[in-house]
């Protein structure tokens, strides 16, 4: 297959991707609908905005996935009244699934960053995690996130893969990559089939076709100025807990799930919980954020 080089193929891919791995994202990710879930996802938050959390009436998330985001949120009382949009139908339907379990109550439809279907000034918040890495046209999206958002209204994006962080990342997932027969022996575990983890084998091929940017922290604050937002501000998080996250996953995918004990997964959550608390204290603040993997984006529509 050769790499999609138009914007049209670039928004295909990603929605027949996470059509097919929308029924698994969750577990794929470890996503936690309880506290510690709560806590990563309102830390998250406030560390893209330097200080404590405010209230805020109705927000709007780009890519939303699975709900992660703004689930929590609504739960947390930190937005009033939530509107998620996603490229990807199977991702909205998982969605309002785990909407209806947590008895919370959103608007979910599929929409594209770069058009999104609402009226100018109607949100206080839009926000977003891990997704504009995935959008062909940025400045189109960011131009549309300032058009959506009221004047004063708050813009949040956490989890884009920083340039340096992203190459810095191939080196424990090349290494767990070389040890993974070792360790799937002494866990016990068999070989996994291709694909199991994202939806089956074609999904599998597309994946690495869905990324298409990884960034530094002045590309993401120019596209913010650009866009006419100001009060713009880059963080990075995570770089001892990344390494060790990429290590597991890369470990964990070239096995069966069902035959990786228990106790494996305890101390790789545990471990990754930890050394998160290390990169918070010690590491963040103190280096470059371009060097962390995640960049954190903040910034005000004047
Ligand atoms: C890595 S997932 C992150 C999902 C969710 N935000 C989370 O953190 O769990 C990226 C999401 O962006 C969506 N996406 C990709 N391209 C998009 C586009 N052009 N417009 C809107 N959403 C898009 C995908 O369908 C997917 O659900």
């Amino acid at each position: 297959m050769q790499p999609p080089d138009s914007a049209a193929d670039i928004r295909d891919v990603n929605i027949r991707y996470h059509d097919g791995a929308a029924a698994d994202y969750d577990a794929k990710w470890g996503i936690d609908w309880g506290d510690v879930g709560s806590d990563q996802v309102l830390g998250k938050v406030r560390r893209a905005l330097g200080r404590e959390l405010p209230a805020f009436g109705r927000s709007l998330e780009i890519g939303a996935g699975t709900g992660y985001f703004s689930l929590h949120l609504l739960r947390a009382g930190v937005v009033a009244e939530a509107s998620c949009t996603d490229i990807s139908q199977g991702m909205i339907d998982a969605l309002q699934a785990n909407a209806q379990r947590l008895g919370l109550t959103v608007d979910a439809q599929v929409a594209e960053a770069e058009r999104l279907p609402f009226p100018d000034a109607s949100f206080d918040l839009v926000l977003g995690h891990a997704v504009l890495h995935h959008l062909p046209d940025l400045e189109a999206a960011f131009a549309e996130f300032h058009r959506v958002l009221k004047p004063g209204g708050v813009l949040v994006f956490a989890g884009e893969p920083s340039r340096t962080g992203d190459r810095l990342a191939t080196v424990p997932k090349v290494t767990a990559t070389a040890l993974a027969p070792l360790w799937r022996r002494a866990m016990r575990a068999s070989p996994a089939r291709p694909g199991q983890s994202d939806g089956g084998a074609a999904n599998h091929e597309l994946e690495r076709h869905v990324d298409v940017h990884a960034f530094t922290p002045g590309q993401l604050d120019d596209l913010a100025r650009t866009a006419g937002f100001d009060d713009v501000r880059i963080t990075g998080e995570e770089l001892l807990a990344n390494w060790f996250g990429w290590t597991n996953r890369a470990l964990e995918s070239t096995a069966v799930p069902e035959e990786i004990p228990n106790a494996w997964r305890q101390y790789a959550f545990r471990g990754y919980l930890a050394l998160k608390g290390l990169d918070e204290r010690l590491l963040e603040g103190r280096l470059p954020a371009g060097i962390f993997y995640n960049l954190l984006l903040s910034a005000r529509r004047p």
